[in-house]
């Protein structure tokens, strides 16, 4: 049993394929008002170090949705590890609610927090992955072509965290990874071991990735906390745009997907991110379906079997 979300890694293929099962259930309760308020009295503590539209609003009306409450703390308001100890923190927050959310720069933050929190911690983003994301991803893949595996993703861009999450993601449900990307910016070596070495490819040329992928996916060149080198990486992107050029080379079937926030004229132009949009806002929306199901899990049952 695992109590906490904070790698795709730690889980087995049949653990997320279950846990993606549960949501389409869900999701499908939701619509049809059948949901029960299953977190009844239960409360989340989600704890963010950056900013967020998705990540916050998702996970705060999943616990709306299912009868619980969601209280958001800035670093601003708690100071971890400035106004006082993330042991004490997160043994506080574990003591009062009934799971812990943390969007962190670190990614030994989140762990931290896991360490000594006796109740799941959810990473919702640090450096290193962002698990919530890729999963509602593998959703929304599933939704638009009724399966996933034997279908390739053409991750274009950084090797960031959402990259690395994705080639977890995709390894452990029957899809192949690829990402474009340029020299400095691919994934490395130590994380790549990790991984089922025929799962995963990489190649500095764009078109080689895209064609014959299902899914063309980009992100941000510049994540959080990077931003004071913008320019130097706006440069070195320069021809990972996914753009009409680029699709030209892609199949006339594929999906572009887009995990938000966009910076059209940057990693994807405003015609594409458009023509796509239907699918770039129904992957924003999973956002919520994943993370719903995910909660109640997580505590109701104190962790994944
Ligand atoms: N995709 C995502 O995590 O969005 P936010 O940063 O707005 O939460
Ligand atoms: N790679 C981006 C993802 C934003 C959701 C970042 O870390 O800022």
């Amino acid at each position: 049993m695992k109590k906490d979300f904070i790698n795709l890694a730690d889980f087995s293929s049949g653990q997320l394929e279950g846990l993606l099962g549960r949501t389409r259930a869900d999701k499908q309760l939701l619509r049809q008002g059948k949901l029960p308020a299953s977190l009844q009295h239960k409360t989340l503590a989600m704890v963010f170090e950056k900013p967020s539209l998705r990540t916050r609003v998702s996970f705060e009306t999943a616990m709306t949705q299912l009868g619980g409450h969601a209280i958001y703390l800035t670093n601003t308001d708690i100071g971890i590890d400035s106004r006082e100890a993330i042991q004490d923190i997160a043994r506080v927050l574990a003591r009062m609610c009934d799971a812990i959310v943390a969007r962190t720069f670190t990614h030994e933050l989140v762990k931290d927090f896991g360490r000594h929190a006796e109740v799941p911690v959810i990473n919702a983003l640090s450096d290193f992955s962002h698990p919530c994301q890729a999963m509602a991803d593998m959703l929304t893949i599933g939704e638009r072509f009724g399966d996933l595996a034997g279908r390739t993703l053409a991750f274009v861009g950084d090797g960031n965290n959402v990259a690395r999450s994705l080639a977890v993601a995709c390894s452990k449900l029957g899809m192949k990874f690829i990402l474009a990307s340029p020299p400095g910016y691919t994934l490395d070596e130590t994380f790549l071991k990790t991984l089922p070495g025929e799962a995963v490819s990489l190649t500095s040329d764009p078109k080689t990735a895209v064609a014959g992928a299902d899914v063309i996916y980009t992100d941000t060149w510049v994540s959080m906390g990077q931003e004071a080198d913008k320019q130097q990486r706006v440069q070195d992107f320069e021809g990972f745009q996914v753009n009409g050029e680029l699709l030209a080379a892609a199949a006339d079937d594929a999906i572009v997907m887009h995990d938000l926030p966009a910076y059209r004229g940057y990693e994807i132009t405003d015609e594409v991110f458009e023509a796509h949009a239907e699918t770039i806002f129904a992957e924003a929306e999973n956002r919520l379906h994943f993370q719903r199901t995910l909660l109640n899990v997580l505590i109701t049952e104190g962790g994944i079997k």
